[in-house]
């Protein structure tokens, strides 16, 4: 599967989703590649702030060809995933059309909502040249309890794209594994936020089949 992690607002929780998740595939014993593909190489400085042995590749290639060279760039991986960049759209377009599925993560707030636009209509730009390209939304910072979580649902469903039944809540561990270039998993083993990672890759494979 090569999952692409995108969208052009910043801050939504791509490279977040990005290392978890290939952690996660990883886990299930997969070879994974995780490319940086945002010039401000964010998943290259969680790799580096990483103490332990790597749990999978992590290369940085923030440049408008990712689609033309994933080929080569992937050769020998089971499964890529792509960090995208906010903002640039060359950067996105590229990543875009080297995915097979592109995930966006998006908030519940109403500015994400808007935002998301932009990246959809990029995906169906990418489709008129690769109609395989699947995509679907994914609600991360959820909060617990909180009607919010259900309306963006609602709201996101104004886009022609599917959201995930799996989201991710909003919790400290996210930010405390980063500074330590680790996955949720190792940090809380078996706690509730690896439990969300390991639903929505499970999803996203079932998607990608
Ligand atoms: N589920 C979550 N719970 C708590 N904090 C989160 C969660 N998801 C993301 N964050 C935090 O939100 C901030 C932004 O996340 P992240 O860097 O993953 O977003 P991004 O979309 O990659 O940003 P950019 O557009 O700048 O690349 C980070 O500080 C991260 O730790
Ligand atoms: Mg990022």
């Amino acid at each position: 599967m090569i999952l692409g992690v995108l969208n052009q607002k910043g801050g939504v929780g791509k490279t977040t989703l990005s290392v978890n998740l290939a952690a996660s595939l990883a886990r299930a014993g997969r070879r994974v590649l995780l490319i940086d593909a945002d010039p401000q190489g964010s998943a290259l400085d969680w790799a580096a702030a990483r103490q332990e042995g790597p749990l999978f590749s992590v290369v940085g290639f923030p440049r408008p060809t990712i689609h033309r060279e994933i080929a080569q760039i992937g050769n020998g991986y089971d499964h890529i995933v792509i960090d995208g960049p906010p903002r640039v759209t060359d950067l996105a377009r590229s990543a875009i059309m080297a995915s097979d599925l592109v995930l966006i993560p998006v908030q519940p707030s109403p500015y994400d909502v808007w935002a998301a636009e932009e990246v959809v209509k990029l995906i169906e730009e990418a489709r008129v040249y690769k109609e395989s390209i699947k995509c679907s939304f994914v609600v991360n910072r959820k909060i617990a309890n909180t009607a919010i979580g259900r309306d963006v649902g609602e709201a996101l469903s104004a886009y022609p794209v599917s959201v995930l039944s799996a989201s991710i809540t909003q919790r400290v561990v996210f930010a405390e594994a980063a500074g330590q270039g680790m996955a949720v998993h190792e940090v809380e083993p078996g706690g509730p936020a690896a439990a969300e990672i390991e639903a929505v890759t499970a999803e996203l494979m079932e998607l990608a089949r």
